[in-house]
């Protein structure tokens, strides 16, 4: 079992390293076409092609393992496991030139979220994490060092990350963010999967999102509770698929979610 998951993971930061160099081709190129999706958000070659080499990479390592990207959905497998792929979340930082995005694989077994990888190519950093090893963040190709999320018990001494605050408001929680903002010590909009990452590394305490999919969280959960955090919904369950997502070094949870609840009036 730890085997292959050991496999998986030396596999998986080879492919987001081949990921890496591909988007570095792209970020801040003079040429780049910006495209919008059917729900506007922005999409490019980049994130097309290295969702492309990531599949291929797959689909010659290990054939029997299902795929789940955001660019090219979903082709089944035989395995157990299953791939769940980012190429760049932060999309918007990306054709922005600003380097706070990363490219993500998560892996499920069984369903479970066992393996995470993210990587942010323009700091070439990455940090990951498998059941049952800690979280590890390297710097270049610097020793790896583990990782621990922050001891901060209340929520008036936290860091609180977020992405932006137009999705709070067109999912109707424009008080609840009002309310956090009034809540803790600093919040900051340091968003996307960096954000996440943020609380992984011990650098904040908390990170918000109202509006996340599967592949925007399935890398990310290893990475936080390996670290000693938690991931969940804003309802407390543990879970990719609630449409949204709080990574908090766990401490904060029960305060965070009470402060979260409800809609705008
Ligand atoms: C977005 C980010 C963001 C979340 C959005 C996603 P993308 O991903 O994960 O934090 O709030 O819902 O669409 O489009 O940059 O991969
Ligand atoms: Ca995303
Ligand atoms: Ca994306």
């Amino acid at each position: 079992m730890s085997q292959e998951l050991d496999d998986r993971l030396a596999f998986a930061l080879e492919a987001a390293r081949a990921a890496q160099e591909l988007i570095l081709r792209h970020y801040q190129s003079p040429d780049l076409t910006v495209e919008a999706k059917p729900d506007e958000s922005p999409v490019t070659l980049a994130d097309r092609g290295a969702e492309e080499l990531l599949r291929e990479r797959i689909a010659a390592a290990y054939p029997r393992d299902a795929v789940f990207g955001e660019e090219f959905g979903e082709t089944s497998g035989t395995s157990g496991f299953r791939w769940v792929l980012d190429p760049i979340d932060g999309t918007k930082a990306f054709v922005s030139g600003v380097p706070l995005f990363g490219t993500m694989l998560g892996l499920e077994q069984e369903g479970e979220c066992v393996l995470g990888v993210v990587r942010f190519p323009v700091l070439d950093e990455v940090v990951y994490a498998r059941r049952g090893g800690g979280t590890w963040q390297q710097r270049g190709r610097a020793q790896p060092r583990p990782v621990q999320v922050t001891a901060t018990s209340a929520l008036r001494d936290a860091v609180v990350c977020f992405t932006d605050v137009e999705s709070w408001v067109r999912t109707g929680r424009g008080e609840a963010f009002q309310r956090l903002c009034a809540s803790c010590r600093m919040a900051r909009g340091w968003g996307d999967c960096y954000g996440h990452v943020l609380v992984a590394l011990g650098r904040a305490d908390v990170m918000v999102d109202p509006l996340l999919n599967p592949w925007d969280a399935a890398a990310l959960v290893p990475l936080v509770t390996e670290a000693g955090g938690a991931f969940v919904d804003w309802s407390g369950r543990p879970t990719i698929h609630g449409g949204n997502g709080v990574s908090s070094n766990g401490r904060l949870q029960a305060e965070l979610l009470t402060i979260l609840g409800g809609h705008d009036p």
